[in-house]
């Protein structure tokens, strides 16, 4: 529906030759990118790397994979985060890549137990780094053989954990039976959501103001135009960032009439075209779910992390696509008013941190995101 919508918004002005189109449309799926979903858990004698392979499919913040693990300590992992990989404009504080952080050592927990292996973190051992993140270590993991280790029921999502950023069926409403599931998949932050027709449109406008607000601040939205990756060959080069895949795309990238000065460019027709494009799925939106912390601690976005990915896994479990909408979350200067009015409308105390706030609904589910392979995250060992 989208891609129609696109082709109607582009003016069909777009004409794919038949010959050759269907041979070639087969073979733009960036495969290589998506291979370390397949190869987790392969055979390795070493059980900090088999928990590796699975931690790196971690949800985390433009794709970025901000994590290196040091492995010249036997039998420990020091987790430190790759500052290159951050954010500087969406994201000025770290926060969100901190988040990203939690959601990789929770998963790693989880293999390691799934595997035999009693993990202890000991959170930033060398302190909490404020307000950005620094060279010292997010966290310090030791790995204890423990055949006893308690296996998580939730482990068994990790291969289908998607972000899905599809329009939902508006026909089929959520239920408070599977909104309560996600909350209880989280172990210490508070969860709550919005099922009621009336707020949920609340909502849908507040997000999409603040996504909007995001688009036409320049240096914000040349972050994210900067990180994009269009077509096989890009993404293949670098599994990371905003992927746009899929021969639909690509072709428009060959015809030169998806291209990243235009995206950037607010009085090109090109940028004026994406907006309704960006804005459906925002439209097409059944319920929201939130999730708080107590303060705002290096320790609660930590938390809430670890979090965040178990409630991704409990929406896998129960057939629930989920999808962040952070925008109005961020902390820079231009999205202070959405940044006020979102912790208005969801009842978040001053001394709370309002840390994930996701849209929830049916529908048709995406392949994998890519993934740099995990031998590439390893720093030393
Ligand atoms: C802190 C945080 C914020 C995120 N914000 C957004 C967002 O605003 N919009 C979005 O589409 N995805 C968002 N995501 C999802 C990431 O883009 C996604 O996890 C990443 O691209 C990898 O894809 P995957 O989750 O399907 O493996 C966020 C993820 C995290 C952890």
């Amino acid at each position: 529906m989208i891609r129609r919508k696109f082709l109607q918004i582009l003016g069909g002005g777009i004409v794919v030759a038949a010959t050759g189109a269907t041979a070639w449309a087969m073979t733009r799926d960036p495969a290589r990118a998506r291979a370390p979903w397949a190869t987790a858990g392969q055979l390795n004698d070493d059980p900090r790397r088999r928990a590796l392979s699975y931690a790196i499919l971690a949800p985390n913040p433009h794709n970025r994979q901000p994590w290196l693990a040091d492995l010249s300590v036997k039998n420990q992992i020091t987790l430190t985060c790759d500052l290159a990989r951050r954010l500087e404009h969406t994201d000025p504080y770290d926060r969100q890549i901190t988040i990203g952080l939690g959601a990789f050592l929770e998963l790693l927990r989880m293999a390691a137990a799934q595997d035999g292996f009693a993990t202890d973190i000991t959170l930033f051992p060398n302190g909490e780094p404020s307000p950005r993140l620094d060279q010292r270590p997010i966290a310090r993991i030791g790995f204890v053989g423990d055949a006893n280790a308690k296996r998580d029921p939730l482990f068994a999502h990790v291969l289908d954990r998607r972000t899905n950023r599809n329009a939902h069926d508006l026909s089929m409403p959520l239920t408070a039976e599977p909104m309560a599931a996600m909350a209880r998949a989280a172990n210490s932050g508070l969860v709550d959501h919005a099922i009621e027709p009336e707020r949920v449109a609340a909502l849908r406008d507040l997000t999409w103001q603040a996504m909007y607000v995001e688009m036409t601040t320049f240096k914000a939205w040349k972050e994210s135009v900067d990180l994009t990756r269009i077509g096989k060959a890009e993404i293949e080069a670098n599994p990371d960032g905003i992927s746009l895949s899929g021969p639909f795309l690509e072709g428009l990238s060959l015809t030169g009439l998806l291209n990243k000065a235009a995206m950037l460019d607010r009085n090109s027709t090109a940028f004026q075209q994406q907006v309704p494009f960006l804005r459906a799925p925002f439209e097409a939106t059944a319920a929201f779910l939130w999730l708080k912390t107590p303060g705002n601690s290096r320790t609660d976005q930590i938390n809430a992390g670890r979090d965040y990915v178990r409630i991704n896994l409990a929406a896998t479990a129960a057939g629930v696509a989920m999808q962040p909408l952070s925008q109005a979350l961020q902390e820079y200067r231009e999205m202070a008013p959405q940044f006020a009015a979102i912790r208005g409308a969801l009842g978040i105390g001053a001394s709370e941190g309002l840390q994930m706030l996701m849209r929830v609904g049916y529908a048709e589910t995406p392949r994998a995101s890519p993934r740099w392979r995990f031998e590439t995250r390893i720093l030393a060992g």
